[in-house]
Formats: structure tokens, C-alpha cells, sequence
């Protein structure tokens, strides 16, 4: 696997593959990975002939009091599981390949971007989305590849790439459960033993939700119940159960599809979100 760093060495690279004619694939992270993350390298893998990550702990996409430099860093261990993943080529820019001297450009998707996790954490979607059309544009990439546990990121990313004329496919990949449902993530290494043995009430309130939803029920009784049980298994506070449109991220009072399930939640000092389809 080829580690590059600036953009000549990777745009030589990139040449290369497409005078080959090879399919590129694009994962791109922040590193710290996780199997949620191989998971997204094994389906670019399956629907592409080479697979470019990237690793890039994205400055602006960190508000204020949330620890940029506390953010985990672990490089060589990253690259040894995607190259054994079969990852042919690392992208892990110096930050002046991103944000060179003078940079100046912002992209915000309005409106989709402001609830959810756009509402505690403003500004967090722009500096997404900004450098996630940098990665476009520097890999120009068949396929990217990102996880539908952040599925409002996943939600911006595709307005984004259909505002701006990006063609590639955007492709959603379902989320990597433990075996008692909760979703894997990179926060659930914060959670004590015991924690992580209530936060199990997230999932299960969830799915107990979805399934009384497309059943008929009054949704904002099943909600209000729903976070009721979360809050009784140990959750601290929660910061939105919703029911969404799927595609426009729209709050739906009525069940009406496609639907989503939205939810936010503190564990102690932990966020937990998640998301499952209602149908
Ligand atoms: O999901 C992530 O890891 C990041 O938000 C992304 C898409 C790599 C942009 O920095």
C-alpha cells in the first residue's frame, strides 16, 4: 500500500489507476478505525477495483470545546489494518494540502445541516462538508464510501455532491452492530462495564419504537414513551428522539415513508447516537 502525503505524488498515483482503468473507490476517515470503518473499505472493495482511504483529522469540523488535539491519532496502526484490508493507496495529507495558506472557501448545506447534530454542534457540518469536496476533487474517485451510523452526514454529503454536480456514487453502507445492537463506534471505547451494559436500552428503545410506529401507533406517545425507558435504563439525558423523513431529513409528526428514527443520548459523559429505517 502506498502512503501519500501531497497532492503531485497523488495525482501521479491516481493516473496510474485510471490508465489501468481501474474502478476507484474512496473511504474517507479520520482515522482511529474501527470495524465500522473496515466495513466500509470491504464494500468499496467488493464495488471497486482499487480503494483509496483517507486519513485527515479535520480541523474544521471541531467546534469550540471540543478537543481537536485530544482526538485520537494512530497512524501506522491504521495503516497496517488497511493495507491487510487490501487498501491500495493511503491519502494522508499534511494539513497545508487541505487548508493551504490563505484558504478561504466554506461549504454549508443549509437547512438539512441545522437539526440533529447540527444543532449541538454548529458549524460541525460545514467543515464536513467542506473537506469532504476537497476529497472529491483531489481523488475524483467512481464511488465514496461512507457509514450510515452518521447518516446525517451521509444525508449533506449527497445534497452536497447533487448541488455542486459531483457524479460519482455516494454509497450508504449499513450500520456495524455488537451482537446485543448497539451501533460500534469509537466513543463506546469511553463507557465502563457497566455503562456499556445499560447502554443496550438505546437499540432496544429504538427498535421497540420503529415497530410500534409502522405499526400505526401515535408517534409522539411512542417517542415520549421510548425516552422514558432510556431514561430509566440510565441515560443521563437525551438530546433528540425523532422520527424524520429519510431523504430530506424533514421531522415527520405522522408516520409517513420513507421514515427514520433519530436518536442522540448521553451515557454518562458519552454521546451515543443512532438511526434505523421505520417501515
Ligand atoms: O465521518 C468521518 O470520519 C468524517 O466526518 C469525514 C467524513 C472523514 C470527514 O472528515
Amino acid at each position: 500500500m502506498q502512503i501519500v502525503r501531497q497532492l503531485d505524488p497523488l495525482r501521479d498515483a491516481l493516473a496510474e489507476f485510471r490508465k489501468a482503468g481501474l474502478k476507484i473507490g474512496l473511504v474517507p476517515t479520520m482515522g482511529a478505525l474501527h470495524a465500522g470503518h473496515m466495513r466500509l473499505v470491504e464494500m468499496a472493495r467488493e464495488q471497486c477495483d482499487a480503494v483509496v482511504a483517507s486519513i485527515f483529522v479535520n480541523p474544521t469540523q471541531f467546534g469550540e470545546g471540543e478537543d481537536l488535539d485530544a482526538y485520537p491519532r494512530q497512524e501506522a496502526a491504521d495503516a497496517a489494518l488497511l493495507e491487510a484490508a487490501g487498501v491500495e493507496l493511503l491519502w494522508a495529507p499534511t494539513p497545508d494540502q487541505i487548508y493551504p495558506s490563505g484558504y478561504a472557501t466554506k461549504i454549508s448545506v443549509a437547512g438539512i445541516s441545522d437539526g440533529l447534530c447540527g444543532a449541538a454542534r454548529p458549524g460541525h457540518f460545514d467543515g464536513v462538508a467542506t473537506v469532504v469536496a476537497k476529497l472529491f476533487n483531489q481523488i475524483r474517485p467512481d464511488a465514496a464510501f461512507f457509514g450510515e451510523k452518521d447518516y446525517q452526514q451521509l444525508a449533506i454529503i449527497r445534497r452536497m455532491a447533487r448541488d455542486l454536480d459531483f457524479t460519482h456514487d455516494i454509497v450508504g453502507v449499513p450500520t456495524v452492530r455488537d451482537p446485543d445492537g448497539l451501533a460500534l463506534s469509537s466513543r463506546n471505547a469511553y463507557l465502563t462495564e457497566a455503562q456499556r451494559a445499560d447502554a443496550v436500552a438505546l437499540p432496544q428503545a429504538m427498535q421497540g419504537a420503529a415497530r410500534a410506529i409502522a405499526g400505526g401507533g401515535d408517534v409522539a406517545t411512542i417517542l415520549a414513551d421510548a425516552k422514558e425507558r432510556m431514561l430509566a435504563a440510565g441515560f443521563r439525558k437525551i438530546d433528540y428522539l425523532e422520527l424524520r423523513n429519510a431523504d430530506t431529513l424533514a421531522v415527520l409528526d405522522d408516520f409517513i415513508e420513507p421514515a427514520r428514527l433519530f436518536v442522540a443520548a448521553h451515557m454518562g459523559h458519552t454521546r451515543l447516537i443512532d438511526n434505523i429505517p421505520v417501515s
